[in-house]
């Protein structure tokens, strides 16, 4: 007698979603404008794995830093390794970067990436325990200019989806010299009122007294409004360096708030920090963030490296994309319609439409055997530019029709001619 399993039903993780095939050609869509825009800002993709030693996040992001204290997937293989699922993928680039010498091949190195990424959050709307990132990293350069290349990619990317209702956030965190001295002039300017801050707060005074800065409740806000301002309190390298990305992104035309509430929470960021953020959002308002980071590759074991970059929540531009009811650009018309009349012409038609799909053209077939009206009609609703009509005439004289569709002319083709007249006459058309 066979055994029967008891059935049991399961759902997905509080925090996970499945991208359903309904929605899955926006997702397609949204990725394919991401990877053409990196692609015109001269970045290459990377993929790194989806896990990584913890050793690596916990050292790069910062042990005290929320994501590294209480958000990690972290477990461990069959070999007692810690591993953990990548909760950002600045970290594994880097170590990818320094692994494969890429340094070496040239001096400013250029990557981007777009995939999974998992945090252990408390989930709401644009907050998801598995999300996905798209991001960019640039290696080599200490410019200024590496900065504003960072936030207008960024920007050129939520522009190409014809997104403007956004701002860009700006803030400077400095470097060794100047941030420490900085944190004590922080902590002595909370120090008498310590008592008003949150629990939170409180226990963020000694060790991370800047995360005090962008602490949500009402009360914090209130005794942190009138702090003295890191980005007035820069060493002279870190004030120049943010005076000059000021300088070029206003030569960008790209508008700015000074944010000094912005530290991110992340620990490796030195000098620029930024963030856009979007009001069609709700609380969780960022749609990227990112920044300096010139440390990172010499703490994780590489040569002293400057690098910038930033990353963004794929779900959080498709909630915008959603309000603003964007449409992904219709499938290209096809160039040439075939409409074979009969069994002959049909077998010849195969041939010809996979001869000029090779040479690059979008050819539609007729699948239905369907007489000429109807195919010219179907033609016709496809916005095809040309219908190829063949029959045992056309066949017998080895002549196509070959109907130019929006002008309603018809022109006779020797069948020897017929690609390169189709292929030029697409050409002239700008196609
Ligand atoms: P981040 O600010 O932690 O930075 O994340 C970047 C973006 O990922 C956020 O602005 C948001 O859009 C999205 N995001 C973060 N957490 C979630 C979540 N739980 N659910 C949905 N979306 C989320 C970084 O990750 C840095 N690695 C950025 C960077 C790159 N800095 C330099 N290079």
């Amino acid at each position: 007698m066979k055994l029967k399993k008891t059935p049991m039903r399961f759902q997905r993780l509080k925090g996970t979603r499945d991208i359903l095939p309904e929605e899955i050609g926006k997702w397609q869509a949204a990725e394919a404008v991401i990877h053409q825009v990196m692609a015109r800002f001269g970045f290459s993709e990377i993929r790194t794995p989806i896990f990584e030693e913890t050793e690596l996040f916990a050292r790069g992001i910062g042990q005290l830093t929320d994501i590294v204290s209480k958000e990690m997937y972290t477990f461990a293989d069959r070999g007692d390794k810690s591993l953990t699922l990548r909760p950002e993928l600045t970290a594994g680039v880097v170590r990818a970067y320094i692994e494969n010498n890429l340094g070496k091949k040239q001096p400013v190195n250029k990557l981007y990436y777009l995939g999974p990424t998992f945090r252990q959050e408390n989930p709401q709307a644009g907050r998801l325990r598995q999300f996905h990132q798209f991001g960019a990293e640039i290696f080599g350069s200490p410019d200024p200019a590496a900065d504003v290349e960072a936030i207008t990619l960024s920007i050129g990317i939520y522009r190409a989806f014809q997104l403007d209702r956004f701002v860009v956030k700006l803030n400077s965190v400095g470097d060794a010299v100047c941030r420490e001295p900085y944190k004590n002039t922080l902590r002595e300017y909370l120090r008498p009122r310590l008592n008003h801050l949150c629990q939170t707060c409180q226990q963020r005074f000694e060790k991370n007294p800047l995360r005090i800065l962008d602490c949500k409740e009402e009360s914090c806000r209130g005794e942190t409004a009138a702090a003295p301002k890191l980005f007035e309190s820069l060493c002279a390298d870190c004030s120049r360096h943010f005076a000059r990305v000021r300088e070029l992104l206003t030569a960008a035309g790209i508008t700015y708030d000074l944010d000094f509430r912005l530290v991110r929470g992340l620990d490796y960021y030195t000098r620029t920090a930024y963030e856009i953020v979007s009001d069609q959002l709700g609380a969780q308002d960022a749609l990227c963030g990112g920044g300096r980071y010139d440390l990172l590759v010499e703490e994780l074991g590489g040569a002293p490296t400057p690098a910038v970059g930033f990353a963004a929540g794929v779900e959080r531009l498709m909630m915008v994309l959603e309000k603003i009811a964007w449409q992904p650009a219709l499938k290209p018309a096809p160039a040439v319609f075939m409409a074979p009349l009969g069994e002959a012409a049909t077998a010849w038609a195969v041939q010809i439409a996979q001869q000029l799909r090779l040479q690059g053209l979008a050819v539609e077939m007729d699948l239905l055997s369907r007489g000429l009206k109807a195919q010219l009609r179907e033609a016709n609703r496809q916005q095809a530019r040309f219908a190829v009509i063949v029959g045992d005439n056309e066949l017998q004289n080895q002549h196509a029709t070959v109907r130019d569709l929006p002008n309603s002319l018809q022109s006779e083709v020797a069948f020897a001619d017929l690609i390169s007249y189709l292929q030029q006459s697409m050409q002239s058309r700008g196609s």
